[in-house]
């Protein structure tokens, strides 16, 4: 297998990091089944990463392509809330009368309203705490996975995230994505709180989608 090798983010990388974003948004899979909208998508998922904090930015290269990255954010109060800006595109680029993205947008909106309804307590998102102020979101394409890419990508992260002085870092990810927890367990996370169902997502057979925090602290 062709070694991985980490390096930090350059201006360059952007186009292919967004690609790769939609490429496996979906717990490592192609999210157009649900989402037929890249630029929203990743303007989303990452262009607070790429074009606010590229210093907390890492990427993985095989055969001197990108074909994987971990986002980092030191302060997670900084970050752009994705939900504010797929509330602004729902408007400006029409996601909300789309074929494609309309769907995903009016059930969150019935998800939201019926949970309101019913007295569930709605999933505080994103997720802050003091202990873990800082956050990731990491992605590797499906033929960079299982060599040792994703640990190398935590290992420079958390380097920096002791450079920095942070106390700690949280990721939010799907309980459903069983592999990914694994992986996150195996490089020292442990869950943190119980999983709560989130608005509007659902998997491939219509099943409801849960949010589980995970949390390390600084060693
Ligand atoms: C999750 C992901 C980042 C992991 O990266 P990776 O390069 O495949 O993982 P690595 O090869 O670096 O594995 C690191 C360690 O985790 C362990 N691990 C990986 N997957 C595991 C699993 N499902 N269960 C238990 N341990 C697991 C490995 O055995 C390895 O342990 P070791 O270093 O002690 O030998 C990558 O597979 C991926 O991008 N998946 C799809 C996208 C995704 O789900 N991202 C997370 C969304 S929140």
């Amino acid at each position: 297998m062709v070694p991985a090798s980490v390096r930090l983010y350059r201006p360059e990388d952007r186009d292919r990091i967004r690609r790769i974003c939609y490429l496996t948004g979906y717990m490592g899979e192609p999210v157009d089944w649900y989402w037929r909208d890249e630029r929203s998508f990743a303007d989303m998922w990452s262009s607070y990463y790429t074009d606010a904090e590229p210093e907390s930015l890492f990427v993985v290269e095989r055969g001197g392509a990108v074909a994987g990255y971990l986002f980092g954010c030191l302060d997670s109060r900084r970050a752009w809330n994705p939900a504010w800006i797929g509330a602004r595109q729902a408007v400006t680029r029409l996601c909300l009368a789309r074929l494609g993205t309309a769907g995903v947008i009016w059930r969150t909106v019935a998800d939201v309203a019926i949970g309101r309804l019913v007295g569930r307590p709605p999933v505080e998102t994103p997720f802050f705490d003091q202990r873990w102020p800082s956050h990731l979101h990491i992605n590797l394409l499906p033929e960079a996975r299982g060599s040792g890419a994703g640990r190398a990508l935590v290992d420079a992260w958390f380097d920096r995230l002791r450079t920095a002085g942070s106390p700690g870092c949280h990721l939010e990810t799907l309980a459903e994505n069983i592999r990914a927890i694994g992986f996150f367990e195996a490089v020292g996370f442990t869950r943190f709180g119980e999983p709560q169902a989130v608005p509007g997502e659902r998997s491939r057979d219509g099943m409801r989608l849960h949010r589980q925090v995970m949390v390390r602290s600084i060693a």
